[in-house]
């Protein structure tokens, strides 16, 4: 059993101001499983959400560092990145990886990749467009490991989350899916509380003072509802 975590998040180590252009007015550096990390970032962007570092995206990273995660030839697909900030890590820590978010978003990411992944590591790291629920059917259904921080904050997307978690998993696909609960009402709550209808849901790490839950999941087989339901 975890102890729920009363430390604060990994924070930036620091920042610059830059006039950039409408990707990037901040370059924000994280120190994360012994990586320095560049992430562009524009909090004023008509983008929206994904346009700067949630906190449940720092307590992934900070998670994978405290557990010694790694995904040495894994493959790994993140829905929903933003700034790509955890896949970025997820790829240097050996994953091969497809990260994801709507379309205008995907500039962002590839100049943050660009930032951060060395060259020899180019061939691990796709960036592609995936809108939940519309363009499931473009991508497999065999990856090792999903990843998810902060997707869960309108009520409408969560049936189109479910089915493109569905889509994309199999009985031995692990979800890392964090979330911070303050948002809307206890809708984040609600939404987890029907992905664990259709994944064995455990909760293995919180980080209490910014609200931000992480959770292990994986698809429910006959046998493991057998077993819920016995
Ligand atoms: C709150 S941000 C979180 C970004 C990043 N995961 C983090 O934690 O820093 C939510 C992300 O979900 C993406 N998103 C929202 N609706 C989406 C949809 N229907 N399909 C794909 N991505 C979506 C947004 O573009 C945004 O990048």
């Amino acid at each position: 059993m975890f102890e729920p975590k009363m430390m604060k998040l990994m924070q930036r180590v620091s920042f610059l101001r830059i006039h950039g252009d409408d990707d990037f007015k901040i370059i924000d550096y994280y120190q994360t499983c012994g990586f320095k990390l560049e992430i562009g970032v524009n909090p004023s962007s008509e983008q929206g959400f994904g346009s700067t570092v949630w906190e449940a995206a720092l307590g992934l990273c900070q998670y994978f560092e405290e557990e010694g995660i790694r995904f040495s030839e894994k493959k790994v697909i993140e829905l929903g990145a933003g700034t790509g900030i955890v896949s970025i890590l997820a790829a240097l820590l050996g994953g091969n990886v497809t990260i994801t978010d709507k379309p205008e978003l995907l500039n962002r990411i590839e100049r943050n990749v660009s930032f951060n992944i060395p060259s020899s590591f180019k061939p691990q790291v796709k960036v592609r467009a995936l809108r939940w629920g519309l363009d499931n059917s473009l991508f497999p259904s065999d990856y090792d490991y999903i990843l998810c921080s902060d997707i869960m904050y309108f009520h409408d997307s969560i049936p189109s989350i479910l089915e493109t978690l569905l889509h994309l998993s199999n009985e031995k696909t692990t979800i890392y899916f964090a979330s911070n609960l303050s948002y809307g009402m206890n809708l984040t709550r609600q939404g987890h509380v029907t992905l664990s209808q259709y994944f064995q849901t455990e909760l293995v790490c919180r980080y209490n003072v910014e609200d931000v839950n992480v959770y292990r999941m994986r698809l429910n087989t006959p046998s493991t509802l057998q077993l819920h339901n016995s």
